[in-house]
């Protein structure tokens, strides 16, 4: 039969000293203290520092944030979810990594523009300073380069899109030559351009590499039957493609014979299948609220004042899910109505299909 071995002497005076502080530190557990004074140490949730802040454009704000302890290392092209604090409630949010793959480094960075009506991305590129801790949780996401790398690739993004790209073409370019890469890309204006700067020496530095720059508000939209122009080969390529849903849906067209050599990211949520009945959900228990049949579950719940975990809200990362109690609700992206006691429901992408109540998480 096997037998623990006794406690060693240090066991037990680690033992001892841990049930002193708890008890010194009670109700609160020294781990509380610890993040209070040193948020990067805690080892209950992954936390970092803001450490530079430097502006891209006039909407969109690099940050370089150190994480703390329980980090692991991005690949190019993963997204983090963040969370902040806004006017005293947490909100999560999703942005690419744009800094690119490093075992040295110590930090990571984000490139978040901001939205008219985007909470958290006003927040964070104008009212975030250097020292800010935000929470974190580990990068995610299969939006990355194949190892090895293929030799031929096209990239085509537009706006925001460029940023998990962004980290491709860094990382590439710190392992040596970039390879035959060809970049579309399309912003409203050169002054909108994020990584402008960057993207043209990158480009002008290695001649493998094309750099395609589309201003729309002067040049329209790309239509992807221009490929055959731009870049004849395309067939041929590794294509990536990230950006708003119209350009994603046209990709998924352009390569409906090829699906293979497509990667898409999606930064924007997709479009929405109308005609739900809506309902009344209860939120917890306690809320209930009339919800139309467009609106989705957490948008629902959040104009109604329920704190409702959240994350990219486009049905990717699952920061959303709540266990659904009683009732059915309706998939918004495809119209199905689905829905069992038990199942988890991504709130983001779920409208109302008759009344329905969900759980809450414990705070
Ligand atoms: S918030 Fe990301 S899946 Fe719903």
């Amino acid at each position: 039969m096997f037998r623990a071995a006794p406690p060693s002497r240090a066991d037990r005076l680690r033992s001892a000293a841990s049930s002193i502080t708890t008890t010194l530190t009670t109700p609160l557990l020294p781990e509380d203290f610890l993040g209070l004074v040193a948020p990067l140490w805690s080892s209950t949730s992954l936390r970092g520092r803001v450490l530079a802040v430097r502006p891209e454009t006039d909407r969109a704000t690099t940050l370089h944030i150190r994480p703390g302890r329980g980090w692991r290392r991005h690949r190019a092209g993963q997204y983090v979810r963040i969370g902040v604090d806004v006017d005293g409630v947490r909100h999560w949010r999703t942005y690419s990594l744009t800094s690119p793959e490093d075992p040295t480094a110590d930090h990571f960075t984000i490139t978040v523009q901001a939205l008219a009506d985007g909470v958290v991305s006003r927040h964070l590129t104008q009212a975030t300073p250097v020292g800010t801790i935000v929470h974190l949780e580990p990068a995610e996401g299969d939006f990355v380069l194949p190892e090895p790398a293929p030799d031929q690739l096209l990239m085509i993004t537009a706006g925001s899109g460029i940023t998990p790209v962004m980290a491709m073409l860094r990382t590439l370019a710190a392992r040596g030559p970039l390879p035959d890469v060809v970049l579309v890309h399309s912003a409203p204006s050169t002054e909108q351009t994020i990584f402008r700067t960057e993207l043209t020496e990158l480009f002008s530095r290695h001649p493998n590499a094309r750099l395609i720059l589309r201003r729309t508000g002067v040049d329209g939209r790309l239509d992807l039957r221009e490929l055959d122009t731009l870049c004849p080969d395309w067939r041929d390529r590794t294509a990536f493609v990230c950006g708003p849903a119209g350009l994603l849906d046209a990709a998924t067209e352009r390569w409906a014979d090829l699906p293979d050599q497509l990667h898409l990211e999606r930064f924007t949520p997709p479009a929405r299948s109308p005609g739900g009945s809506g309902g009344e959900i209860c939120y917890g228990g306690t809320d209930t609220v009339a919800v139309d049949g467009d609106t989705s579950l957490l948008e629902a719940g959040e104009a109604a004042g329920v704190l409702m975990p959240s994350g990219c809200r486009m049905g990717i990362c699952f920061g959303c899910v709540l266990p659904l109690r009683d009732g059915q609700v309706r998939d918004l992206r495809t119209g199905q109505v689905h829905g069992e006691p038990g199942d988890l429901i991504q709130t983001c992408i779920s409208g109302a299909s008759g009344d329905a109540r969900l759980d809450l998480p414990t705070r």
